[in-house]
């Protein structure tokens, strides 16, 4: 490990070339992130949120949106990430973009989305996706790996003929950024930090 050692050269970040808005600059980040070879989900990003003892806690989640200036992600309200952002909104949001010798940390606030918009996503996933939203409680202990298949093929059953609701404990949460930190790595460790308030 300590051998690890790698020289960051594969671009800069410099304040007079960059746009002024920090999501023109996102987008066009995400895009080359998207464009890589070898990065998947490009939208992977690290979620840290608090418990009510100031506890950080922190996972994977999907950017699923960006709008009006939000970073939008979909996941199970009564999940400890759900039961946290209900204590305590500050969050932060991390993509770990290595391969490009990039960062970029989102520290700012989740609020649930309107449900309209969480139906409307929840809407346009694959049936599998649906009926495992309901399947699963998730961050919550289970029994056995088969109770919770036994949980999905019930709902596939109950919902055969009729259209899959969106469970009421499912939906979005939007983070408004309070600051966008974008890090590029240099070579000899002096890397550049770009930080939008
Ligand atoms: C690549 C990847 C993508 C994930 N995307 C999501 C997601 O969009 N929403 C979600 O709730 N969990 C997602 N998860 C699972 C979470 O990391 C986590 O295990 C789960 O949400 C429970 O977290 P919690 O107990 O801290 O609430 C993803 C995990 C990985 C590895």
């Amino acid at each position: 490990m300590k051998d690890l050692r790698k020289n960051y050269t594969s671009g800069e970040l410099i304040e007079g070339n960059v746009p002024s808005n920090p999501f023109e600059l996102f987008t066009q980040w995400f895009e080359d992130a998207s464009n890589a070879e070898g990065i998947v989900e490009p939208n992977a990003m690290v979620l840290t949120t608090v418990n009510i003892d100031a506890e950080p806690d922190s996972r994977i989640v999907l950017l699923k949106d960006l709008r009006k200036e939000a970073f939008v992600f979909y996941t199970n309200y009564e999940s400890h990430k759900g039961q946290q952002i209900a204590q305590n909104g500050n969050c932060t949001l991390l993509f770990p973009w290595v391969k490009l010798e990039r960062q970029v940390i989102v520290r700012g606030f989740a609020s649930k989305v309107s449900e309209q918009e969480s139906i409307a996503y929840f809407n346009s996933r694959p049936q599998s996706s649906r009926i495992g939203a309901w399947a699963s409680s998730q961050s919550a202990p289970i029994q056995s790996r088969e109770d919770l298949e036994q949980q999905l093929k019930d709902f596939e059953t109950k919902y055969t003929d009729t259209a899959i609701p969106k469970p009421p404990h499912w939906g979005g949460f939007a983070v408004e950024p309070k600051e966008i930190e974008f890090w590029q790595g240099r070579p000899n460790r002096l890397h550049d930090r770009l930080v939008y308030r």
